[in-house]
């Protein structure tokens, strides 16, 4: 037989190596290798070549005579929408997001809602004991539902339990990183465990029809530990953010084998769990009765959901001489240098002497380059100490030329902020004219610059 082999593996990328480093070689991670042991060799390792002595796979056509099964929505619309509809039978979905976020809330609203629906649901908490979810239960007001509860960590015993009764329509695991699997000698949460106890659980929702859902908790630098391992094995990753000294929770697809990936669902975190959102703009707006100088209002979309949320800027005058400042909350860090370099190359504002922070109300997150003109606004109006009128929204995307490029979805963003009592809007050339609000249109950065300095 042949000696156990030892092998490093990145807790972080799951890269093996042969031996130990201080630095990950495909992720650059520090101090993420640690040592375990091989699975055992199987009998196939020794064989020269893999042709003959195999099973047949029947070979199909792509036409299906078979209905697809229907999805299984979990009531909370908001979910739903997440996940395209409802949750797919015999589907693996992962939901990742830093402690104390809502991931138990979540899902257990979910599953109670399931529940109540004639669904069956077991719920596996890893994590906490059977009190203590009790209690989450008690004070979501779900403990009546018939949902069956378990504590435990062991793969092996998670899988007696499941094959000694039907199926149920859903199977939550709370956390994958708290399981292991006895065939292995890894501690709980490193990549091999984790890989392994997936597989198994993800091996069991596609024979026995269940929707699995798996908790992930997230590292330090934002992602799934073992997060590619992850991420490849399920059909679907959903991350459920915010920021913590705000009630607001985002739900959002990063992969999804049975929908699109852009949609996000809003909650809000009360005292008696997650409540859904169904119109995120009054939302992410502050109150807006006094115009602020460096507030702009940015028209976006999330998904196929019009969504408004103030763009926050200040910019501050430092020292001849000291390095200045930037800072950005939900935003990307990279764009706004992008967006102020174009400031100072193509308009003739210059921020260098400036400390700038950019800000998005109410804890979103944006994505969108369509955010561009709104950030830029913000900025001038910081800049100048001048406040922008409060009946006023902006999009549109910047080139690096200085141009202000045409952005999708311009007809919903206008219609959503018309809606919201917003009488002008700032927008791309030959962007929709709206009936309800009057569009100002803008070919370059510097045409709303000259326009912003020459009073509005
Ligand atoms: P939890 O679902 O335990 O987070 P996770 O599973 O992602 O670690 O949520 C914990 C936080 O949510 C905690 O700070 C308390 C808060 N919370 C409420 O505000 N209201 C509620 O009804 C519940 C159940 C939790
Ligand atoms: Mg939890």
């Amino acid at each position: 037989m042949a000696k156990p082999q030892v092998r490093y593996v990145c807790q972080s990328c799951g890269s093996i190596q042969s031996k130990w480093m201080g630095q990950c070689p495909d992720c650059q991670g520090w101090n993420t290798l640690e040592q375990e042991a091989s699975q055992a060799a199987t009998p196939f390792a020794n064989k020269h070549n893999l042709r003959g002595g195999g099973r047949r796979i029947e070979l199909a056509s792509l036409s299906s005579e078979i209905e697809p099964a229907p999805r299984r929505p979990t009531g909370m619309t908001e979910f739903d929408r997440v996940l395209g509809g409802g949750l797919v039978p015999g589907c693996a979905v992962l939901i990742g997001g830093d402690p104390g976020i809502g991931k138990s809330t979540i899902l257990l609203q979910a599953a109670a809602r399931i529940a109540d629906n004639g669904g069956s649901v077991v719920y596996i908490s890893g994590e906490e004991a059977v009190d203590q979810v009790r209690l989450r239960a008690d004070r979501l007001g779900v403990a009546q539902s018939p949902v069956q509860l378990g504590a435990g960590t062991a793969v092996r015993d998670i899988l007696t339990t499941l094959e000694s009764q039907p199926a149920p329509t859903l199977l939550v695991i709370d956390s994958i990183q708290t399981l292991y699997s006895d065939q292995l000698e890894a501690a709980p949460g490193t990549v091999s465990q984790v890989r392994a106890a997936s597989h198994e659980l993800i091996r069991y929702a596609k024979t026995s029809g269940a929707s699995l859902v798996l908790v992930g908790h997230v590292t330090k630098d934002g992602q799934i530990a073992g997060p590619r391992v992850l991420e490849h094995m399920v059909d679907t990753v959903l991350y459920f953010e915010g920021e913590r000294s705000h009630a607001f929770r985002i739900l959002r697809a990063v992969k999804n084998r049975f929908g699109g990936t852009d949609e996000i669902g809003v909650f809000e975190m009360q005292e008696k769990g997650l409540a859904e959102v169904t119109n995120p703009s009054a939302l992410f707006l502050t109150d807006r009765d006094r115009p602020v100088a460096g507030s702009v209002v940015f028209a976006g979309v999330e998904g196929t959901r019009p969504v408004l949320v103030e763009m926050q800027a200040l910019v501050v005058r430092v020292p001849s001489g000291a390095t200045p400042r930037r800072a950005v909350v939900g935003w990307d860090s990279s764009r706004l240098s992008m967006v102020l370099a174009v400031l100072e190359a193509r308009c003739g504002l210059a921020f260098s002497g400036h400390e700038v922070y950019l800000n998005v109300a109410g804890g979103l997150r944006i994505g969108e380059p369509a955010a561009d003109m709104a950030v830029a606004a913000a900025l001038v109006s910081a800049l100048l100490d001048r406040p922008m009128p409060n009946d006023l929204v902006a999009y549109g995307e910047i080139a690096l030329s200085g141009e202000i490029r045409p952005v999708s979805q311009s007809a919903a963003r206008l219609k959503e902020a018309a809606k919201l009592g917003f009488t002008r809007a700032f927008v791309p050339p030959r962007g929709n004219s709206g009936r309800e609000i009057a569009t100002v249109e803008f070919p370059t950065l510097a045409a709303l610059v000259d326009h912003l300095t020459d009073g509005l």
